[in-house]
Protein backbone atom coordinates (compact mmCIF):
# COMPACT_ATOMS: atom_id res chain seq x y z
CA UNK A 1 0.00 0.00 0.00
CA UNK A 2 1.19 3.64 -0.76
CA UNK A 3 2.21 5.75 2.06
CA UNK A 4 -1.30 6.74 4.30
CA UNK A 5 -2.36 9.65 5.54
CA UNK A 6 -2.50 8.14 9.14
CA UNK A 7 1.03 7.22 8.84
CA UNK A 8 2.65 10.53 8.16
CA UNK A 9 3.41 13.01 10.57
CA UNK A 10 1.25 15.83 9.71
CA UNK A 11 0.30 17.39 13.36
CA UNK A 12 -0.08 21.65 12.47
CA UNK A 13 1.15 21.37 8.78
CA UNK A 14 -0.16 23.12 5.83
CA UNK A 15 -1.55 20.27 3.53
CA UNK A 16 -2.52 20.39 0.04
CA UNK A 17 -5.29 18.39 -0.12
CA UNK A 18 -6.44 17.25 -3.72
CA UNK A 19 -10.16 16.18 -3.81
CA UNK A 20 -12.37 15.23 -7.18
CA UNK A 21 -15.17 17.74 -6.71
CA UNK A 22 -15.57 17.22 -10.27
CA UNK A 23 -19.50 16.36 -9.64
CA UNK A 24 -22.82 16.69 -11.85
CA UNK A 25 -23.92 20.02 -11.66
CA UNK A 26 -27.64 21.46 -12.75
CA UNK A 27 -26.34 25.68 -12.85
CA UNK A 28 -25.30 25.63 -9.04
CA UNK A 29 -27.14 22.65 -7.99
CA UNK A 30 -24.81 19.99 -7.13
CA UNK A 31 -27.02 16.54 -8.58
CA UNK A 32 -24.73 14.08 -6.98
CA UNK A 33 -22.41 15.07 -3.82
CA UNK A 34 -21.27 11.41 -3.15
CA UNK A 35 -18.00 13.03 -4.18
CA UNK A 36 -17.75 15.45 -1.84
CA UNK A 37 -19.28 12.88 0.78
CA UNK A 38 -16.74 10.22 0.82
CA UNK A 39 -14.21 13.11 0.98
CA UNK A 40 -15.01 14.51 4.51
CA UNK A 41 -13.10 11.51 6.47
CA UNK A 42 -9.90 13.00 5.63
CA UNK A 43 -10.43 16.42 5.89
CA UNK A 44 -11.85 16.07 9.29
CA UNK A 45 -8.88 13.89 9.91
CA UNK A 46 -6.47 16.39 9.05
CA UNK A 47 -8.31 19.37 11.39
CA UNK A 48 -8.26 16.94 14.18
CA UNK A 49 -4.53 17.19 13.63
CA UNK A 50 -4.64 20.68 13.59
CA UNK A 51 -3.65 20.92 9.99
CA UNK A 52 -4.72 23.77 7.65
CA UNK A 53 -5.79 22.67 4.20
CA UNK A 54 -5.82 24.04 0.94
CA UNK A 55 -8.38 22.20 -1.17
CA UNK A 56 -7.21 21.04 -5.09
CA UNK A 57 -9.90 19.70 -7.72
CA UNK A 58 -10.59 20.08 -11.28
CA UNK A 59 -14.29 20.09 -12.41
CA UNK A 60 -15.23 19.55 -16.12
CA UNK A 61 -12.80 20.16 -19.00
CA UNK A 62 -11.29 23.17 -19.40
CA UNK A 63 -10.85 24.72 -23.28
CA UNK A 64 -11.49 28.11 -23.33
CA UNK A 65 -11.55 31.16 -21.03
CA UNK A 66 -15.69 31.18 -22.16
CA UNK A 67 -15.62 27.79 -20.28
CA UNK A 68 -14.82 29.42 -16.65
CA UNK A 69 -17.98 31.17 -16.10
CA UNK A 70 -19.73 27.86 -15.77
CA UNK A 71 -16.76 26.31 -13.89
CA UNK A 72 -16.53 27.94 -10.82
CA UNK A 73 -15.13 25.50 -7.83
CA UNK A 74 -16.73 28.84 -5.42
CA UNK A 75 -20.52 27.11 -5.51
CA UNK A 76 -19.32 23.35 -4.29
CA UNK A 77 -16.38 25.80 -1.57
CA UNK A 78 -20.26 26.92 -0.17
CA UNK A 79 -21.58 23.85 0.05
CA UNK A 80 -18.49 22.04 1.46
CA UNK A 81 -18.77 25.13 3.93
CA UNK A 82 -22.28 23.88 4.82
CA UNK A 83 -21.82 19.99 5.15
CA UNK A 84 -18.50 20.97 7.92
CA UNK A 85 -20.43 23.43 9.60
CA UNK A 86 -17.14 25.95 9.03
CA UNK A 87 -16.04 28.45 6.42
CA UNK A 88 -14.26 27.43 3.77
CA UNK A 89 -12.61 30.07 1.89
CA UNK A 90 -12.56 30.39 -1.68
CA UNK A 91 -9.79 31.98 -3.33
CA UNK A 92 -9.87 32.94 -7.55
CA UNK A 93 -6.26 32.77 -7.27
CA UNK A 94 -5.01 29.37 -8.38
CA UNK A 95 -1.50 30.62 -9.18
CA UNK A 96 0.72 33.80 -8.20
CA UNK A 97 1.92 35.59 -5.46
CA UNK A 98 -1.22 36.99 -4.14
CA UNK A 99 -2.19 33.49 -3.74
CA UNK A 100 1.48 32.66 -1.79
CA UNK A 101 0.49 35.26 0.98
CA UNK A 102 -3.43 34.31 0.87
CA UNK A 103 -1.54 30.63 2.02
CA UNK A 104 0.63 32.20 4.21
CA UNK A 105 -1.76 33.41 6.52
CA UNK A 106 -3.63 30.45 6.95
CA UNK A 107 -4.30 29.76 9.88
CA UNK A 108 -4.37 26.11 11.79
CA UNK A 109 -7.87 23.98 11.38
CA UNK A 110 -8.52 26.79 8.47
CA UNK A 111 -9.66 25.33 4.69
CA UNK A 112 -9.27 27.33 1.37
CA UNK A 113 -10.34 26.06 -1.61
CA UNK A 114 -8.45 27.18 -4.55
CA UNK A 115 -10.70 28.10 -8.29
CA UNK A 116 -10.77 25.09 -10.84
CA UNK A 117 -7.39 23.44 -11.05
CA UNK A 118 -8.11 23.53 -14.82
CA UNK A 119 -8.67 27.00 -15.19
CA UNK A 120 -4.55 26.86 -16.16
CA UNK A 121 -4.92 24.46 -19.07
CA UNK A 122 -5.59 27.76 -20.38
CA UNK A 123 -3.87 28.42 -22.84
CA UNK A 124 -1.26 26.14 -22.00
CA UNK A 125 -2.41 23.16 -20.93
CA UNK A 126 -0.07 23.39 -17.74
CA UNK A 127 -2.07 21.59 -15.16
CA UNK A 128 -3.40 18.75 -17.73
CA UNK A 129 0.39 18.38 -19.32
CA UNK A 130 1.91 18.35 -15.67
CA UNK A 131 4.01 21.14 -15.42
CA UNK A 132 6.93 21.33 -13.64
CA UNK A 133 7.16 24.87 -12.59
CA UNK A 134 3.19 24.89 -11.81
CA UNK A 135 3.46 21.59 -9.48
CA UNK A 136 6.33 23.12 -8.52
CA UNK A 137 4.96 26.16 -7.45
CA UNK A 138 1.87 24.72 -5.88
CA UNK A 139 4.39 22.51 -3.82
CA UNK A 140 5.52 25.31 -2.56
CA UNK A 141 1.98 26.25 -1.24
CA UNK A 142 2.07 23.55 1.22
CA UNK A 143 4.62 20.99 3.72
CA UNK A 144 2.51 17.66 2.70
CA UNK A 145 0.23 16.54 -0.15
CA UNK A 146 -2.47 13.91 0.04
CA UNK A 147 -4.01 12.37 -2.79
CA UNK A 148 -7.55 11.66 -1.99
CA UNK A 149 -8.80 12.10 -5.25
CA UNK A 150 -9.54 8.83 -6.78
CA UNK A 151 -11.53 9.66 -9.31
CA UNK A 152 -8.74 11.85 -11.41
CA UNK A 153 -6.22 9.53 -10.04
CA UNK A 154 -5.92 7.95 -13.90
CA UNK A 155 -4.52 11.41 -14.77
CA UNK A 156 -1.31 12.03 -14.29
CA UNK A 157 -2.01 16.06 -13.86
CA UNK A 158 0.06 18.78 -11.93
CA UNK A 159 -2.47 18.54 -9.33
CA UNK A 160 -2.77 14.57 -8.83
CA UNK A 161 0.84 13.68 -9.59
CA UNK A 162 3.16 16.75 -10.18
CA UNK A 163 2.83 18.27 -6.80
CA UNK A 164 4.02 14.73 -5.28
CA UNK A 165 7.39 14.95 -6.98
CA UNK A 166 8.28 17.92 -4.79
CA UNK A 167 6.87 17.08 -1.21
CA UNK A 168 6.60 14.22 1.27
CA UNK A 169 3.28 12.81 -0.55
CA UNK A 170 0.24 9.91 0.56
CA UNK A 171 -3.13 8.85 0.10
CA UNK A 172 -6.14 9.77 2.08
CA UNK A 173 -8.83 7.41 3.53
CA UNK A 174 -10.73 7.72 0.17
CA UNK A 175 -8.23 6.81 -1.94
CA UNK A 176 -7.76 3.59 0.36
CA UNK A 177 -11.09 2.59 0.53
CA UNK A 178 -11.45 2.46 -2.90
CA UNK A 179 -7.94 0.77 -3.39
CA UNK A 180 -8.77 -1.83 -0.53
CA UNK A 181 -12.86 -2.66 -1.79
CA UNK A 182 -11.27 -2.79 -5.81
CA UNK A 183 -8.70 -5.25 -4.74
CA UNK A 184 -10.68 -7.35 -2.39
CA UNK A 185 -13.66 -7.66 -4.27
CA UNK A 186 -12.68 -7.19 -7.85
CA UNK A 187 -8.80 -8.30 -8.28
CA UNK A 188 -9.35 -11.12 -5.61
CA UNK A 189 -12.92 -11.83 -6.25
CA UNK A 190 -14.65 -14.84 -4.88
CA UNK A 191 -15.95 -17.74 -7.46
CA UNK A 192 -18.09 -17.55 -9.54
CA UNK A 193 -17.16 -14.26 -10.30
CA UNK A 194 -19.35 -12.40 -13.16
CA UNK A 195 -18.73 -9.51 -15.05
CA UNK A 196 -21.75 -7.26 -16.58
CA UNK A 197 -20.56 -4.94 -18.92
CA UNK A 198 -22.56 -2.23 -20.73
CA UNK A 199 -22.96 1.39 -21.51
CA UNK A 200 -22.38 3.30 -25.21
CA UNK A 201 -18.79 2.41 -25.87
CA UNK A 202 -16.36 -0.51 -26.43
CA UNK A 203 -13.23 1.35 -27.09
CA UNK A 204 -13.16 2.74 -23.54
CA UNK A 205 -13.51 -0.80 -22.10
CA UNK A 206 -11.79 -3.52 -24.11
CA UNK A 207 -8.42 -3.01 -21.86
CA UNK A 208 -10.23 -3.65 -18.83
CA UNK A 209 -12.54 -6.58 -20.42
CA UNK A 210 -9.50 -8.69 -21.98
CA UNK A 211 -7.69 -8.13 -18.60
CA UNK A 212 -10.87 -9.05 -16.19
CA UNK A 213 -11.91 -11.74 -18.67
CA UNK A 214 -8.83 -14.89 -17.60
CA UNK A 215 -9.89 -13.81 -13.85
CA UNK A 216 -13.85 -13.82 -14.27
CA UNK A 217 -16.01 -16.95 -15.15
CA UNK A 218 -19.00 -15.08 -16.83
CA UNK A 219 -19.07 -11.93 -18.65
CA UNK A 220 -22.64 -10.26 -19.32
CA UNK A 221 -23.08 -7.66 -22.11
CA UNK A 222 -25.10 -5.26 -22.50
CA UNK A 223 -25.10 -1.22 -24.28
CA UNK A 224 -22.74 -0.59 -26.93
CA UNK A 225 -20.32 -3.10 -26.02
CA UNK A 226 -23.20 -6.07 -26.77
CA UNK A 227 -23.45 -4.98 -30.03
CA UNK A 228 -20.27 -4.69 -31.07
CA UNK A 229 -19.36 -7.73 -30.56
CA UNK A 230 -23.30 -9.02 -32.11
CA UNK A 231 -21.93 -7.28 -35.41
CA UNK A 232 -18.58 -9.19 -34.79
CA UNK A 233 -20.77 -12.52 -35.07
CA UNK A 234 -22.39 -11.27 -38.17
CA UNK A 235 -25.34 -10.15 -36.60
CA UNK A 236 -27.25 -7.13 -38.11
CA UNK A 237 -27.09 -4.59 -35.33
CA UNK A 238 -28.82 -1.86 -37.69
CA UNK A 239 -28.28 1.60 -36.88
CA UNK A 240 -27.57 0.49 -33.09
CA UNK A 241 -24.13 2.16 -31.37
CA UNK A 242 -21.11 0.08 -31.94
CA UNK A 243 -17.14 0.75 -32.28
CA UNK A 244 -16.32 1.78 -35.76
CA UNK A 245 -12.49 1.28 -34.72
CA UNK A 246 -10.76 -1.44 -36.69
CA UNK A 247 -8.39 -1.98 -34.30
CA UNK A 248 -11.00 -2.55 -31.72
CA UNK A 249 -13.27 -4.97 -33.80
CA UNK A 250 -10.20 -6.76 -34.58
CA UNK A 251 -9.52 -7.39 -30.68
CA UNK A 252 -13.38 -7.75 -29.99
CA UNK A 253 -12.67 -10.64 -32.43
CA UNK A 254 -9.37 -11.96 -30.59
CA UNK A 255 -11.58 -12.02 -27.26
CA UNK A 256 -14.95 -13.66 -28.75
CA UNK A 257 -12.24 -16.66 -30.23
CA UNK A 258 -10.39 -17.31 -27.16
CA UNK A 259 -13.24 -16.69 -24.28
CA UNK A 260 -16.41 -17.69 -26.46
CA UNK A 261 -17.67 -19.79 -23.49
CA UNK A 262 -17.52 -17.30 -20.59
CA UNK A 263 -19.14 -14.32 -22.84
CA UNK A 264 -23.13 -13.94 -23.26
CA UNK A 265 -24.68 -11.50 -25.33
CA UNK A 266 -28.28 -10.47 -25.69
CA UNK A 267 -30.72 -12.99 -27.58
CA UNK A 268 -33.44 -10.35 -27.37
CA UNK A 269 -33.93 -6.72 -27.11
CA UNK A 270 -35.94 -3.69 -27.14
CA UNK A 271 -35.37 -1.49 -30.44
CA UNK A 272 -36.89 1.95 -31.73
CA UNK A 273 -36.30 3.29 -34.83
CA UNK A 274 -34.05 6.30 -35.85
CA UNK A 275 -36.90 7.80 -38.03
CA UNK A 276 -39.85 7.62 -36.36
CA UNK A 277 -39.60 8.36 -32.31
CA UNK A 278 -42.42 6.68 -31.33
CA UNK A 279 -41.34 3.64 -32.64
CA UNK A 280 -40.59 0.82 -29.66
CA UNK A 281 -40.44 -2.69 -30.37
CA UNK A 282 -39.72 -6.17 -29.26
CA UNK A 283 -37.02 -8.25 -31.64
CA UNK A 284 -35.23 -11.34 -31.17
CA UNK A 285 -31.47 -10.79 -31.73
CA UNK A 286 -31.53 -12.02 -35.29
CA UNK A 287 -34.94 -9.96 -36.47
CA UNK A 288 -33.45 -6.63 -36.18
CA UNK A 289 -34.03 -4.60 -39.17
CA UNK A 290 -31.94 -1.72 -40.67
CA UNK A 291 -33.45 1.39 -39.53
CA UNK A 292 -33.52 -0.16 -36.03
CA UNK A 293 -31.38 0.75 -32.79
CA UNK A 294 -31.00 -1.97 -29.96
CA UNK A 295 -31.77 0.38 -26.90
CA UNK A 296 -32.64 -1.89 -24.32
CA UNK A 297 -32.15 -6.42 -23.28
CA UNK A 298 -35.24 -7.95 -22.87
CA UNK A 299 -37.21 -10.87 -20.99
CA UNK A 300 -35.23 -13.81 -22.05
CA UNK A 301 -32.51 -12.15 -21.57
CA UNK A 302 -33.23 -11.11 -19.12
CA UNK A 303 -34.04 -14.04 -17.63
CA UNK A 304 -30.58 -16.03 -18.84
CA UNK A 305 -28.39 -12.82 -17.08
CA UNK A 306 -30.08 -13.81 -13.79
CA UNK A 307 -29.22 -17.48 -13.77
CA UNK A 308 -26.09 -16.75 -13.91
CA UNK A 309 -25.74 -14.02 -11.58
CA UNK A 310 -28.06 -16.20 -8.85
CA UNK A 311 -24.93 -18.54 -8.84
CA UNK A 312 -22.88 -16.12 -8.72
CA UNK A 313 -20.75 -15.13 -5.77
CA UNK A 314 -19.03 -12.08 -6.94
CA UNK A 315 -20.46 -9.37 -9.24
CA UNK A 316 -19.00 -6.60 -10.85
CA UNK A 317 -20.91 -4.16 -12.94
CA UNK A 318 -20.07 -1.49 -15.05
CA UNK A 319 -22.11 0.44 -17.61
CA UNK A 320 -25.79 -0.03 -18.14
CA UNK A 321 -27.58 -2.19 -20.30
CA UNK A 322 -29.64 -0.33 -22.12
CA UNK A 323 -30.21 3.39 -22.64
CA UNK A 324 -32.21 3.85 -18.76
CA UNK A 325 -32.17 8.10 -19.16
CA UNK A 326 -35.48 6.91 -21.26
CA UNK A 327 -37.88 5.69 -19.84
CA UNK A 328 -39.33 3.93 -22.48
CA UNK A 329 -35.72 1.92 -22.37
CA UNK A 330 -35.24 1.38 -18.44
CA UNK A 331 -36.40 -2.12 -18.02
CA UNK A 332 -33.47 -3.89 -18.64
CA UNK A 333 -31.42 -1.83 -16.34
CA UNK A 334 -33.89 -1.89 -13.25
CA UNK A 335 -35.01 -5.25 -13.91
CA UNK A 336 -30.81 -6.12 -13.70
CA UNK A 337 -30.46 -3.94 -10.56
CA UNK A 338 -33.31 -6.01 -8.74
CA UNK A 339 -32.10 -8.86 -9.44
CA UNK A 340 -28.56 -7.53 -8.81
CA UNK A 341 -30.12 -6.59 -5.03
CA UNK A 342 -32.09 -10.08 -4.22
CA UNK A 343 -28.63 -12.20 -5.26
CA UNK A 344 -26.10 -13.30 -2.43
CA UNK A 345 -23.33 -11.95 -4.00
CA UNK A 346 -21.40 -9.31 -3.22
CA UNK A 347 -21.74 -6.67 -5.87
CA UNK A 348 -19.14 -4.11 -6.78
CA UNK A 349 -20.71 -1.19 -8.79
CA UNK A 350 -17.81 0.95 -11.02
CA UNK A 351 -17.36 3.46 -13.53
CA UNK A 352 -19.68 6.86 -13.29
CA UNK A 353 -22.60 5.52 -15.61
CA UNK A 354 -23.81 2.49 -13.65
CA UNK A 355 -23.01 4.39 -10.14
CA UNK A 356 -25.23 7.27 -11.50
CA UNK A 357 -27.82 4.52 -12.64
CA UNK A 358 -27.91 2.80 -9.31
CA UNK A 359 -28.02 6.46 -7.18
CA UNK A 360 -30.66 7.67 -9.54
CA UNK A 361 -32.94 4.39 -9.42
CA UNK A 362 -32.53 4.23 -5.49
CA UNK A 363 -30.43 1.00 -4.67
CA UNK A 364 -27.81 2.85 -3.75
CA UNK A 365 -27.77 0.92 -0.15
CA UNK A 366 -28.45 -2.26 -2.01
CA UNK A 367 -24.89 -3.10 -3.13
CA UNK A 368 -21.33 -4.09 -1.50
CA UNK A 369 -19.66 -1.06 -2.49
CA UNK A 370 -19.98 1.69 -5.03
CA UNK A 371 -16.85 3.35 -6.41
CA UNK A 372 -16.77 7.08 -7.05
CA UNK A 373 -14.69 6.30 -9.84
CA UNK A 374 -15.54 6.56 -14.01
CA UNK A 375 -12.37 5.92 -15.47
CA UNK A 376 -10.01 5.70 -12.90
CA UNK A 377 -12.00 2.62 -11.68
CA UNK A 378 -11.40 1.10 -15.19
CA UNK A 379 -7.90 2.04 -14.93
CA UNK A 380 -7.19 0.76 -11.97
CA UNK A 381 -8.83 -2.81 -12.74
CA UNK A 382 -7.11 -2.81 -15.94
CA UNK A 383 -3.60 -1.96 -14.54
CA UNK A 384 -3.55 -2.47 -11.00
CA UNK A 385 -2.22 0.86 -10.58
CA UNK A 386 -3.08 4.62 -10.76
CA UNK A 387 -0.84 6.49 -12.40
CA UNK A 388 -1.23 9.77 -9.88
CA UNK A 389 0.23 7.98 -7.25
CA UNK A 390 3.44 6.62 -8.80
CA UNK A 391 5.93 9.20 -7.19
CA UNK A 392 3.91 8.34 -3.62
CA UNK A 393 6.17 6.05 -2.14
CA UNK A 394 5.03 2.24 -0.68
CA UNK A 395 4.77 2.77 3.15
CA UNK A 396 7.36 0.97 5.58
CA UNK A 397 5.86 -0.95 8.41
CA UNK A 398 6.62 0.41 11.41
CA UNK A 399 7.62 -2.91 13.25
CA UNK A 400 6.78 -2.76 17.09
CA UNK A 401 10.45 -3.90 18.15
C1 LIG B 1 -14.48 11.76 -13.35
O1 LIG B 1 -15.53 12.39 -13.13
O2 LIG B 1 -14.46 10.64 -13.91
C2 LIG B 1 -13.20 12.34 -12.85
O3 LIG B 1 -13.41 13.51 -12.13
C3 LIG B 1 -12.23 12.57 -13.98
O4 LIG B 1 -12.67 13.57 -14.83
P1 LIG B 1 -11.97 13.78 -16.25
O5 LIG B 1 -12.34 12.60 -17.11
O6 LIG B 1 -12.48 15.09 -16.77
O7 LIG B 1 -10.47 13.81 -16.01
Amino acid sequence: MKQRVQNMNIDGKRVLLRVDYNVPMKGNKILDDIKIIQSLDTIHYLLDHGCSIILLSHFGKIKTKEDFATHSLQPISEYLSNLLKQEVYFSKDNFGPLLSKRVAELQPKEILMLENTRFLDVPNSLESHCDPQLSEFWASLGDVFINDAFGSSHRKHASTYGISEFIPSGIGFLVQKEIEMLDQYVLHADHPFTLIMGGAKLDDKIDLISSLLPKCDHLLCGGGIANTFLETLGFRVGASLTSKSLEITEKAKQILLNHKEKIKLPVDVIVGNTYDKSFIAYKLIDKVEVNEQILDISAKTIAEYKKIIDESKTVFLNGTVGFYENPKYANGTKELLEILKKSKANVIVGGGDAASSVRNLGYESAFTYISTGGGATLDYLAKGKLVALDAIPEEIELLDL
